[in-house]
């Protein structure tokens, strides 16, 4: 059909089992891939990180660390590896689980040997399209788009005034805050506001590196340098040269990591595996964590040394509960973004639903929300999303609402002069259930909290907050 290409793709075999392996490999090398096998998901993230790998085929049942680990762990890894699951029979479930993971496909077994080349194919072509488009889009000089950052609370508008204020500097930032709180987002909008944002964004989650392949993964390795290592090979602080890097998880690293980070962070070069020859290192470094990093430099865990290097400015994500008053356009957001991705219309939600949601605090931040709406809206079959729909959707954390005709009533009408304040309405409505519940429980707590859906340990939290009296309602 069209010109041989210059060199064969390189396939990684993922399979607990010797003989699929060998078979699978005989198969594509009469295909003329070249193939690297591996046994296990250990193997395989080894492979990933010392060799170029084009494509990579697993199954997904396996001992100790499954397959769909695996995926999630290689795409942290490398986020543009097509990936192919195979999947035992009648294991429709996991197949979806590994598509909505990013597998670009999934194949039954026993496999059919035709089907599985095609689909190589075809996924070896994609990603390199999708390497063109980065180069060519890299050539035009294109900005890296940030994604939104919704929310004009007073939280929010101060860390807007935070981004803009460290992305004019070079320093390095280190950004805390809870778990789905747009720390990503944040280290985006940096990048994207600093002069280096035509330069390359490289980000790196260090708790999917492991630890004995943390230097050639971050600082690259020459050819022979140690088994597998088959070819030169650039790490992330090179892919970085010029631009942002931004250090995921930070405090995951172990402590040689810890080490050999510092080295690099005080000198500002770093040699790959394998050279002599010291490379000098223009990124500007950007960490992420969502432990309280201070406290492991107390007990021992964290280098102190590598701390300072990494905190010089800090940012603090905050979380969505104190800035509750974002929450409607944090939902209208998720539901355009629902709409423009699966190209149904866009659904509306009820001014009920959004006080169930606001009644709830959010351990999981903004990305539990999206999660949540999503949910949500898949289920409803109308256009808007009502109270009712939304509770069995929110996790059982969440405060439950008496229902139906609870002593509340029904959902309110509104006319001109409801007071519209979410805020206050939400909290107004949270004291009145917790009260309610205390009075049908005849003031006994733990009953009360059972009723209300949350654990008994909360109640000192909300009692104080609401100012409930002790003996209140008995
Ligand atoms: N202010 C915001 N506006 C719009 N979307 C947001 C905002 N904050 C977070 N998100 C969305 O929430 C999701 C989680 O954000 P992100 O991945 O940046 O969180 P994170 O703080 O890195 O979480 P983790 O610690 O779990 O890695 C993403 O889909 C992101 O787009
Ligand atoms: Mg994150």
């Amino acid at each position: 059909m069209s010109v041989q290409t210059e060199s064969a793709p390189t396939v990684l075999l993922v399979d607990d089992e010797e003989y699929v392996l060998e078979s699978l490999r005989r198969l594509l090398e009469l295909d003329r891939f070249r193939c690297i096998a591996a046994s296990s998901a250990d193997r395989a993230m080894a492979e990933l990180t010392t060799r170029d790998v084009d494509v990579m085929v697993t199954d997904l049942s396996m001992p100790g660390e499954d397959g769909l680990s695996l995926l999630r762990k290689a795409r942290e890894l490398r986020p543009q590896l097509p990936v192919i699951v195979l999947t035992g029979v009648g294991t429709v479930q996991s197949a979806v689980a590994a598509m909505k993971q990013g597998a670009v496909d999934f194949l039954q077994k026993p496999v059919d040997p035709e089907a599985l080349v095609l689909l190589l194919r075809r996924a070896v072509e994609h990603g390199k399209l999708v390497d063109e488009v980065r180069s060519l889009r890299a050539l035009a000089g294109d900005r890296v788009r940030p994604q939104a950052m919704i929310g004009d609370s007073a939280p929010m508008n101060a860390l807007r005034r935070a981004i803009a204020a460290v992305a004019a500097t070079e320093a390095r930032v280190l950004i805390r805050g809870e778990s789905g709180t747009g720390k990503e987002l944040i280290a985006h909008a940096i990048h994207a506001q600093s002069r280096r944002s035509r330069k390359p964004f490289v980000r790196v989650n260090c708790a999917a590196i492991p630890e004995s392949l943390f230097e050639s993964e971050m600082f690259g390795h020459k050819k022979g340098a140690f088994t597998g290592a088959v070819t030169d090979r650039d790490g992330r602080f090179a892919e970085a040269h010029g631009g942002t890097l931004v250090l995921d998880e930070v405090g995951t690293l172990a402590s040689v990591a810890q080490a050999k980070l510092l080295r690099v962070l005080e000198s500002g070069e770093f040699a790959p595996v394998g050279e002599p020859r010291l490379h000098r290192c223009d990124v500007r470094v950007i960490s992420i964590t969502n432990e309280d990093l201070a406290e492991r430099v107390r007990s021992g865990t964290f280098r102190e040394d590598l701390y300072f290097r990494l905190n010089v400015v800090p940012i603090v994500a905050p979380a969505l509960r104190d800035r509750l008053e974002d929450l409607p356009q944090l939902v209208s957001h998720c539901l355009e973004r629902l709409s423009n991705r699966d190209g149904i219309p866009q659904k509306r939600i009820s001014r009920g639903a959004l006080e169930v949601l606001a009644s709830y605090d959010w351990p999981g931040n903004v990305r539990e929300l999206f999660h949540a709406v999503e949910r949500a809206a898949l289920l409803v079959p109308g256009e808007e999303i009502y109270a009712e729909e939304i509770l069995p959707v929110v996790e059982s954390g969440m405060l439950r609402i008496p229902r139906p005709q609870s002593s509340l009533g029904p959902e309110p009408k509104l006319d001109e002069e409801s007071d519209l304040r979410l805020r206050e309405r939400t909290q107004s409505l949270e004291k009145q259930l917790i009260l309610e519940a205390l009075r049908r429980c005849g003031g006994r707590k733990r009953e009360a909290c059972a009723l209300l859906g949350i654990a008994a340990s909360n109640f000192a939290y909300y009692a104080k907050k609401h100012q409930i009296a002790d003996g209140a309602a008995s």
